[in-house]
C-alpha cells in the first residue's frame, strides 16, 4: 500500500470516529432546550438552585456516583419503574442544567434520580448521611461523619443539630457542604412531564 492510501485511510478512520462519537450525539441531543410550561411558566426540567448546583460537586467528589446511578431506565428492558426508584424513565433533557450531568452506572445502591421524592426531608437526608443505619438498620451506604462539625451546644441546641446523642455539651452541626448535599439531593425529582417522557 501507498503511503498516500494509508494516510487516506487514517484520515477516514478519524473520520468515522468523529462522526460516531462527536457528530451523532451533537445532532440527537446538542440543541435540546427546555420545555415552558404555560400554565406556570416554569422551564422544565427545572432549574436547580444554587446550593444544589454546588451540592452535585460535593456528590461528585464523594465518590456517590461508585455506587449511585442518576438515570431511570425503561419500561421496556428494565426493571427500574417497577422497583419504584421514579415515575417515568430519564431523558436527555432531563440533564440540561445539571453540571456536571451525572448519569452513572453503579446499581450497588438505589437509582437517586427521584431521591428528593422518596426522601423529601432534609433532617432524613442529613441524618442518613451522618449515619445510614440510623434510618436503616441493615443499610451498606458508607456514613459521612466528616460532613458534620461537632461544636459546644451552647445554652441551646441549635435547630439544624442532628437528633443525635452526644457527649460533653456537644452538638452536631451540618457542614456547608452537608448542606449543599442535601439540596442537590432534594432537587433530584421527575415529576414534571416532558413531550418524549411523559408522567402517566
Ligand atoms: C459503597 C456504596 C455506596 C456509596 C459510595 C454510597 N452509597 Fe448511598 N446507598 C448504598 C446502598 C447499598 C443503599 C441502600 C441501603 C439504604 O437504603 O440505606 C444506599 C442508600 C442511599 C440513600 C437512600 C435511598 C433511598 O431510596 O431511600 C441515599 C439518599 C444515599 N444512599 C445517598 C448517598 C450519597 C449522597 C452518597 C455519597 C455521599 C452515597 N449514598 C454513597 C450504597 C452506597
Amino acid at each position: 500500500m501507498k503511503s498516500s492510501q494509508a494516510l487516506v485511510l487514517v484520515f477516514l478512520a478519524l473520520l468515522f470516529a468523529w462522526a460516531g462519537q462527536v457528530a451523532l450525539g451533537f445532532f440527537q441531543v446538542g440543541r435540546l432546550e427546555p420545555i415552558l410550561n404555560e400554565e406556570t411558566n416554569y422551564p422544565a426540567p427545572p432549574t436547580p438552585s444554587g446550593l444544589a448546583q454546588t451540592g452535585a460537586r460535593v456528590f461528585a467528589s464523594q465518590g456517590c456516583l461508585e455506587c449511585h446511578s442518576l438515570s431511570v431506565r425503561g419500561p421496556s428492558g428494565s426493571a427500574d419503574l417497577t422497583r419504584g426508584w421514579g415515575p417515568r424513565r430519564t431523558v436527555p433533557r432531563d440533564y440540561l442544567f445539571r453540571e456536571p450531568a451525572l448519569i452513572g452506572l453503579s446499581r450497588i445502591g438505589s437509582d437517586l434520580s427521584n431521591v428528593g421524592l422518596r426522601v423529601p426531608e432534609s433532617k432524613d437526608l442529613l441524618m442518613h448521611l451522618y449515619n445510614p443505619r440510623q434510618r436503616n438498620p441493615n443499610s451498606t451506604c458508607p456514613p459521612h461523619p466528616w460532613l458534620f462539625d461537632s461544636s459546644l451546644a451552647g445554652p441551646s441546641i441549635e435547630n439544624e443539630a442532628l437528633s443525635v446523642p452526644t457527649r460533653d455539651w456537644k452538638q452536631l452541626l451540618p457542614s456547608y457542604e452537608a448542606k449543599a448535599l442535601v439540596a442537590y439531593l432534594q432537587s433530584l425529582r421527575t415529576d414534571y412531564a416532558l413531550p418524549e417522557a411523559p408522567l402517566k
